[in-house]
Protein backbone atom coordinates (compact mmCIF):
# COMPACT_ATOMS: atom_id res chain seq x y z
CA UNK A 1 0.00 0.00 0.00
CA UNK A 2 0.89 3.12 -0.60
CA UNK A 3 1.69 6.11 1.78
CA UNK A 4 -1.44 8.29 -0.13
CA UNK A 5 -3.32 4.65 0.60
CA UNK A 6 -2.30 4.64 4.28
CA UNK A 7 -3.34 7.93 5.11
CA UNK A 8 -6.45 7.92 3.50
CA UNK A 9 -7.13 4.23 5.50
CA UNK A 10 -5.97 5.48 9.01
CA UNK A 11 -7.92 8.94 8.62
CA UNK A 12 -10.79 7.09 8.20
CA UNK A 13 -10.04 4.55 11.48
CA UNK A 14 -9.36 7.23 13.60
CA UNK A 15 -11.80 9.85 11.94
CA UNK A 16 -9.73 12.79 11.41
CA UNK A 17 -10.04 15.20 8.58
CA UNK A 18 -7.00 16.76 6.45
CA UNK A 19 -6.59 20.68 6.39
CA UNK A 20 -4.55 21.77 3.67
CA UNK A 21 -3.73 25.81 2.84
CA UNK A 22 -3.13 26.69 -0.84
CA UNK A 23 0.64 26.91 -0.42
CA UNK A 24 0.87 23.24 0.54
CA UNK A 25 2.75 20.42 -1.87
CA UNK A 26 1.28 19.19 -4.57
CA UNK A 27 0.57 15.96 -3.25
CA UNK A 28 -0.73 17.09 -0.12
CA UNK A 29 -3.05 19.32 -1.90
CA UNK A 30 -4.37 15.98 -3.19
CA UNK A 31 -5.36 13.85 -0.17
CA UNK A 32 -6.51 16.55 1.79
CA UNK A 33 -10.12 16.90 2.91
CA UNK A 34 -10.21 21.01 2.44
CA UNK A 35 -7.89 23.39 0.67
CA UNK A 36 -8.42 26.95 1.44
CA UNK A 37 -6.89 29.99 2.37
CA UNK A 38 -6.79 31.16 5.83
CA UNK A 39 -10.58 31.51 6.56
CA UNK A 40 -11.75 28.76 4.11
CA UNK A 41 -9.57 27.06 6.97
CA UNK A 42 -10.63 28.00 10.01
CA UNK A 43 -14.28 28.20 8.85
CA UNK A 44 -13.73 24.09 8.34
CA UNK A 45 -12.09 24.13 11.43
CA UNK A 46 -14.46 25.66 13.47
CA UNK A 47 -17.64 23.15 11.77
CA UNK A 48 -15.86 19.96 10.84
CA UNK A 49 -17.36 16.99 12.85
CA UNK A 50 -14.24 15.00 12.75
CA UNK A 51 -12.34 13.98 16.06
CA UNK A 52 -9.04 15.18 15.12
CA UNK A 53 -7.77 17.66 12.42
CA UNK A 54 -4.58 17.59 10.67
CA UNK A 55 -3.71 21.11 9.72
CA UNK A 56 -1.12 20.78 7.08
CA UNK A 57 -0.37 24.33 7.06
CA UNK A 58 1.93 26.65 9.76
CA UNK A 59 1.65 26.62 13.06
CA UNK A 60 -0.62 29.82 13.74
CA UNK A 61 -3.36 28.52 11.43
CA UNK A 62 -3.49 25.26 13.49
CA UNK A 63 -3.42 26.92 16.60
CA UNK A 64 -6.77 29.07 15.08
CA UNK A 65 -8.37 25.85 14.33
CA UNK A 66 -7.18 24.50 18.01
CA UNK A 67 -9.06 27.89 19.23
CA UNK A 68 -12.06 27.17 17.52
CA UNK A 69 -12.50 23.28 18.09
CA UNK A 70 -10.94 23.12 21.82
CA UNK A 71 -13.12 20.00 22.21
CA UNK A 72 -10.58 18.25 18.86
CA UNK A 73 -7.19 17.55 18.55
CA UNK A 74 -5.21 19.57 16.07
CA UNK A 75 -2.37 17.92 14.76
CA UNK A 76 0.58 19.89 12.83
CA UNK A 77 2.55 17.35 10.87
CA UNK A 78 5.60 19.40 11.26
CA UNK A 79 5.95 21.43 14.91
CA UNK A 80 8.93 23.39 13.51
CA UNK A 81 6.21 25.14 10.42
CA UNK A 82 6.38 28.08 12.02
CA UNK A 83 5.47 31.75 10.29
CA UNK A 84 8.42 34.51 10.32
CA UNK A 85 6.08 36.94 9.87
CA UNK A 86 3.93 35.82 13.09
CA UNK A 87 6.86 35.39 14.76
CA UNK A 88 7.87 39.42 14.61
CA UNK A 89 5.73 40.08 17.03
CA UNK A 90 4.94 38.95 20.70
CA UNK A 91 1.82 39.84 23.40
CA UNK A 92 4.76 42.61 24.97
CA UNK A 93 5.58 44.05 21.91
CA UNK A 94 1.51 44.82 21.06
CA UNK A 95 0.86 45.64 24.85
CA UNK A 96 3.69 48.26 24.80
CA UNK A 97 2.08 49.44 21.51
CA UNK A 98 -1.96 49.67 23.33
CA UNK A 99 -0.36 51.19 26.33
CA UNK A 100 1.03 54.14 23.45
CA UNK A 101 -2.56 54.23 22.17
CA UNK A 102 -5.04 53.46 24.82
CA UNK A 103 -8.01 54.61 22.75
CA UNK A 104 -7.19 52.68 19.64
CA UNK A 105 -8.90 49.44 18.17
CA UNK A 106 -6.46 46.47 17.98
CA UNK A 107 -6.64 44.15 15.11
CA UNK A 108 -4.25 41.66 14.56
CA UNK A 109 -3.86 39.52 10.87
CA UNK A 110 -4.81 36.14 11.54
CA UNK A 111 -0.48 35.09 10.85
CA UNK A 112 0.27 35.83 14.42
CA UNK A 113 -0.03 33.49 17.81
CA UNK A 114 -2.99 32.92 19.96
CA UNK A 115 -0.91 34.97 22.66
CA UNK A 116 -1.38 38.13 20.67
CA UNK A 117 -4.35 36.97 19.47
CA UNK A 118 -5.58 37.00 22.92
CA UNK A 119 -4.26 40.73 23.36
CA UNK A 120 -6.54 41.92 20.08
CA UNK A 121 -10.08 42.92 19.57
CA UNK A 122 -10.54 42.04 16.33
CA UNK A 123 -9.03 39.06 13.97
CA UNK A 124 -8.82 39.35 10.42
CA UNK A 125 -7.35 37.19 6.96
CA UNK A 126 -6.34 39.15 3.58
CA UNK A 127 -9.45 37.76 2.23
CA UNK A 128 -11.49 39.87 4.89
CA UNK A 129 -8.98 43.07 6.39
CA UNK A 130 -10.51 45.81 4.31
CA UNK A 131 -14.14 44.75 5.49
CA UNK A 132 -12.82 44.17 9.10
CA UNK A 133 -11.05 48.13 8.64
CA UNK A 134 -14.54 49.58 7.73
CA UNK A 135 -16.33 48.01 10.42
CA UNK A 136 -14.44 49.56 13.18
CA UNK A 137 -14.31 52.45 11.44
CA UNK A 138 -17.60 52.74 11.77
CA UNK A 139 -17.51 53.15 15.88
CA UNK A 140 -14.05 54.45 16.07
CA UNK A 141 -10.88 56.43 14.49
CA UNK A 142 -8.05 54.49 15.77
CA UNK A 143 -7.17 51.10 14.64
CA UNK A 144 -3.42 49.24 15.95
CA UNK A 145 -2.88 47.03 13.02
CA UNK A 146 -0.50 44.07 13.22
CA UNK A 147 1.75 42.48 12.64
CA UNK A 148 1.90 42.91 8.54
CA UNK A 149 3.14 46.75 7.74
CA UNK A 150 2.60 46.13 3.90
CA UNK A 151 -0.80 44.77 4.37
CA UNK A 152 -1.74 47.42 6.40
CA UNK A 153 -0.41 49.85 3.79
CA UNK A 154 -2.79 48.00 0.77
CA UNK A 155 -5.70 48.52 3.16
CA UNK A 156 -5.08 52.15 4.18
CA UNK A 157 -4.94 52.99 0.70
CA UNK A 158 -7.95 51.42 -0.22
CA UNK A 159 -9.96 53.15 2.56
CA UNK A 160 -8.06 56.58 3.06
CA UNK A 161 -7.43 56.09 6.73
CA UNK A 162 -3.61 55.64 8.17
CA UNK A 163 -3.35 52.94 11.22
CA UNK A 164 -1.07 52.54 13.76
CA UNK A 165 1.39 49.69 12.33
CA UNK A 166 3.57 47.27 13.30
CA UNK A 167 7.11 46.23 11.22
CA UNK A 168 6.66 43.01 10.30
CA UNK A 169 6.19 41.60 7.06
CA UNK A 170 6.35 37.72 4.70
CA UNK A 171 9.56 36.79 3.62
CA UNK A 172 8.54 35.53 1.02
CA UNK A 173 6.10 37.64 -0.53
CA UNK A 174 8.86 40.82 0.02
CA UNK A 175 11.26 38.78 -1.98
CA UNK A 176 8.77 39.31 -5.12
CA UNK A 177 10.34 42.61 -6.86
CA UNK A 178 8.55 44.97 -9.61
CA UNK A 179 11.48 43.43 -11.84
CA UNK A 180 9.99 39.97 -11.78
CA UNK A 181 6.55 41.43 -12.62
CA UNK A 182 7.90 43.66 -15.69
CA UNK A 183 9.85 40.78 -16.91
CA UNK A 184 7.01 38.29 -16.65
CA UNK A 185 4.36 40.80 -18.26
CA UNK A 186 7.04 41.38 -21.54
CA UNK A 187 7.09 37.65 -21.40
CA UNK A 188 3.12 37.24 -21.45
CA UNK A 189 1.95 40.54 -22.44
CA UNK A 190 -1.76 38.80 -22.36
CA UNK A 191 -1.48 37.86 -18.85
CA UNK A 192 -2.92 39.25 -16.25
CA UNK A 193 -1.25 40.09 -12.78
CA UNK A 194 -2.60 39.14 -9.59
CA UNK A 195 -0.69 39.60 -6.36
CA UNK A 196 -1.19 38.84 -2.63
CA UNK A 197 -1.59 41.87 -0.56
CA UNK A 198 1.48 40.53 1.53
CA UNK A 199 3.67 41.88 -1.19
CA UNK A 200 5.36 45.38 -1.40
CA UNK A 201 3.54 48.66 -2.34
CA UNK A 202 5.31 48.59 -5.27
CA UNK A 203 4.43 45.35 -6.72
CA UNK A 204 0.72 45.57 -5.47
CA UNK A 205 0.96 49.12 -7.90
CA UNK A 206 1.87 47.00 -10.52
CA UNK A 207 -0.78 44.20 -10.34
CA UNK A 208 -4.00 44.22 -11.87
CA UNK A 209 -5.44 42.36 -8.91
CA UNK A 210 -4.84 42.28 -5.41
CA UNK A 211 -6.39 39.27 -3.42
CA UNK A 212 -6.20 36.48 -1.06
CA UNK A 213 -5.10 33.14 -1.96
CA UNK A 214 -8.79 32.11 -2.17
CA UNK A 215 -9.47 35.27 -3.74
CA UNK A 216 -6.97 34.27 -6.39
CA UNK A 217 -8.41 30.64 -7.13
CA UNK A 218 -12.22 31.96 -7.34
CA UNK A 219 -10.41 34.99 -10.04
CA UNK A 220 -8.93 32.97 -12.41
CA UNK A 221 -11.82 29.86 -12.67
CA UNK A 222 -14.59 32.92 -13.20
CA UNK A 223 -12.50 34.88 -15.45
CA UNK A 224 -12.88 34.81 -19.70
CA UNK A 225 -8.91 35.67 -19.17
CA UNK A 226 -6.91 32.27 -20.03
CA UNK A 227 -3.50 33.45 -18.50
CA UNK A 228 -1.98 34.78 -15.13
CA UNK A 229 0.91 35.88 -13.58
CA UNK A 230 0.67 34.46 -10.05
CA UNK A 231 2.53 36.91 -7.18
CA UNK A 232 2.51 34.88 -4.39
CA UNK A 233 3.62 31.88 -2.70
CA UNK A 234 3.93 29.01 -6.14
CA UNK A 235 2.26 26.05 -4.32
CA UNK A 236 -0.57 27.89 -5.29
CA UNK A 237 -0.55 27.09 -8.88
CA UNK A 238 -1.47 23.05 -8.64
CA UNK A 239 -4.47 23.86 -7.34
CA UNK A 240 -5.25 26.60 -9.96
CA UNK A 241 -3.75 24.14 -13.06
CA UNK A 242 -5.88 21.58 -11.64
CA UNK A 243 -9.07 23.17 -11.37
CA UNK A 244 -8.25 25.11 -14.83
CA UNK A 245 -6.26 22.87 -17.07
CA UNK A 246 -7.18 25.03 -20.43
CA UNK A 247 -5.30 27.94 -18.49
CA UNK A 248 -1.82 28.96 -18.14
CA UNK A 249 -0.35 29.90 -15.08
CA UNK A 250 3.31 31.95 -14.70
CA UNK A 251 4.88 32.32 -11.03
CA UNK A 252 5.79 35.80 -11.12
CA UNK A 253 9.18 34.50 -9.07
CA UNK A 254 9.89 30.75 -9.24
CA UNK A 255 11.69 31.94 -5.93
CA UNK A 256 8.92 32.52 -4.14
CA UNK A 257 8.56 29.88 -2.26
CA UNK A 258 7.65 29.50 1.63
CA UNK A 259 9.95 26.99 3.42
CA UNK A 260 7.76 26.53 6.54
CA UNK A 261 4.70 25.62 4.13
CA UNK A 262 7.58 23.11 2.47
CA UNK A 263 8.19 21.17 5.62
CA UNK A 264 4.93 19.23 5.49
CA UNK A 265 5.57 15.91 3.67
CA UNK A 266 3.40 12.71 2.81
CA UNK A 267 5.46 10.83 5.38
CA UNK A 268 5.04 13.26 7.88
CA UNK A 269 1.34 13.28 7.64
CA UNK A 270 1.08 9.96 8.14
CA UNK A 271 3.62 9.27 10.76
CA UNK A 272 1.25 12.48 12.63
CA UNK A 273 -1.83 10.18 12.13
CA UNK A 274 -0.01 6.88 13.25
CA UNK A 275 1.87 8.84 16.37
CA UNK A 276 -0.76 11.70 17.14
CA UNK A 277 2.33 14.44 16.61
CA UNK A 278 2.53 17.27 16.86
CA UNK A 279 -0.48 17.80 19.03
CA UNK A 280 -1.25 21.76 19.34
CA UNK A 281 -2.12 22.99 22.83
CA UNK A 282 -2.83 26.37 23.94
CA UNK A 283 -3.82 27.58 27.86
CA UNK A 284 -7.33 27.81 28.02
CA UNK A 285 -7.09 31.73 29.59
CA UNK A 286 -5.37 32.40 26.24
CA UNK A 287 -7.23 30.12 23.70
CA UNK A 288 -10.77 32.05 25.21
CA UNK A 289 -9.29 35.53 25.09
CA UNK A 290 -8.26 34.71 21.37
CA UNK A 291 -11.39 33.14 20.49
CA UNK A 292 -13.23 36.40 20.81
CA UNK A 293 -11.44 38.00 18.25
CA UNK A 294 -11.60 35.43 15.86
CA UNK A 295 -15.04 34.53 16.27
CA UNK A 296 -16.36 38.57 15.91
CA UNK A 297 -14.16 38.34 12.08
CA UNK A 298 -16.45 35.22 11.51
CA UNK A 299 -19.62 36.78 12.61
CA UNK A 300 -18.82 40.16 10.24
CA UNK A 301 -17.32 38.53 7.56
P1 LIG B 1 -4.17 33.60 2.69
O1 LIG B 1 -5.07 33.78 3.86
O2 LIG B 1 -4.47 34.55 1.57
O3 LIG B 1 -4.20 32.18 2.22
O4 LIG B 1 -2.69 33.95 3.11
C1 LIG B 1 -2.04 33.28 4.15
C2 LIG B 1 -0.60 33.48 4.14
O5 LIG B 1 0.12 33.10 5.03
C3 LIG B 1 -0.06 34.18 3.01
O6 LIG B 1 1.29 34.21 3.09
FE1 LIG C 1 4.16 33.23 6.80
FE2 LIG C 1 4.85 34.24 4.45
FE3 LIG C 1 4.91 31.61 4.80
FE4 LIG C 1 2.57 32.92 4.66
S1 LIG C 1 4.10 32.69 3.04
S2 LIG C 1 3.13 31.38 6.14
S3 LIG C 1 3.12 34.85 5.70
S4 LIG C 1 6.19 33.15 5.86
Amino acid sequence: MGIADKIKKLKKEKNAVILAHNYQLPEIHDIADFVGDSLGLSIEAARTNADIIVFCGVHFMAETAKILSPQKIVLLPDKNAGCPMADMIDSDGLKELKAKHPEAVALCYVNTSAAVKAECDYCCTSANAEKMVRHILETHKEIIFVPDKFLAQYVSSKVGHNFVIWGGYCPTHAGIIPEHILRAREQHPQAKVIVHPECTPELTALADIVTSTEGMCKYVKNTPDKEFIIGTEIGIIHRMQKENPEKFFYPASDKAICPNMKKITLEKVLWSLEDMTHEITVPQETMDKARTSIERMLKIA
